[in-house]
């Protein structure tokens, strides 16, 4: 038996969705969008949409978490043809680095150029607050992995990527042009599954962090190294452990995200019409 590359995984899947959408329809798509927990309703917004479950496009893994979606939707917001995965999978579910880029690696290569990441996060930073919207500034991959490492696959991206401009800043403007009280920050993508202790935040913030989170920076390493522009966002869930008093836990993370649904939804409808 043969073992596929990775580069051979996510041309199948390419091929898939070409054929599934149609190639015309995947070369109209000028966003896409990953949902993080509990932000998977926004997908609901768009328009004369087509929903594709994970499980059917091959090699995708599908996520188990509660609180994400399994599906990719394609729709319209106004004039903007916008992909939105409903959910994605964690390293900490066991996934490696390749299969938690797979399904942004597949969007780049069916011609997508540009990205918004979205996750729940905790807020490290002395501004933020439960309920905010954070964009990203730039970001701290703690995880000590990478979608990167191994033989290197030209389809990727060169072997030694820049990332100096990681968050593309022109995206960066227009989205905080299209809200009032965004913040922005650093994020610290860690491993997790547990929640940090007050000690690991307090290191985070020495280190420059504003937000933590368990998400985002493959992707981000992944699409950049693939020349895409890509823009994130968090939603500040909580305070992260030891800035606020409560215990964390996951429902919460959800709830926040359900409040936030409106005010996200709102911001990105604004987005997409400004992208046109
Ligand atoms: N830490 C890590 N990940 C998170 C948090 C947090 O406080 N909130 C939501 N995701």
């Amino acid at each position: 038996m043969t073992t596929q590359t990775e580069s051979q995984r996510v041309e199948a899947a390419v091929a898939y969705l070409q054929q599934r959408l149609s190639a015309a329809r995947c070369q109209q798509i000028g966003l896409a969008m990953v949902l993080g927990s509990g932000l998977k309703g926004f997908a609901a917004e768009l328009h004369d949409s087509v929903s594709v479950p994970f499980a059917e496009i091959p090699g995708w893994p599908t996520p188990k978490v509660e609180g994400h979606g399994g599906a990719l939707v394609v729709g319209r917001v106004d004039r903007t043809v916008v992909a939105c995965l409903t959910g994605r999978v964690h390293l900490y579910e066991g996934w490696s680095p390749a299969c938690v880029t797979r399904a942004v690696r597949t969007l780049r290569l069916l011609g997508v150029s540009q990205f918004l990441l979205t996750n729940a996060a905790g807020g490290i930073g002395e501004d933020l607050s439960a309920g905010d919207l954070m964009v990203l500034t730039d970001h701290l991959n703690l995880t000590g992995q990478s979608p990167l490492i191994g033989p290197h696959e030209a389809l990727f991206g060169p072997r030694f990527p820049d990332q100096s401009k990681l968050y593309d800043p022109q995206l960066r403007s227009l989205l905080l042009a299209c809200g009032s009280g965004l913040q922005q920050g650093v994020y610290a993508g860690l491993l997790g599954p547990s929640y940090e202790t007050p000690s690991e935040v307090r290191m985070l913030k020495v280190l420059g962090a504003d937000a933590v989170g368990m998400s985002t920076v493959h992707e981000a390493i992944a699409l950049n190294a693939m020349g895409a522009r890509i823009c994130g966002l968090s939603l500040i869930s909580n305070l992260a452990a030891g800035i606020g008093e409560q215990p964390l836990n996951h429902q919460e993370v959800m709830e926040e995200g359900r409040k936030a649904s409106v005010m996200l939804t709102a911001l990105v409808a604004e987005f997409c019409r400004r992208l046109a």
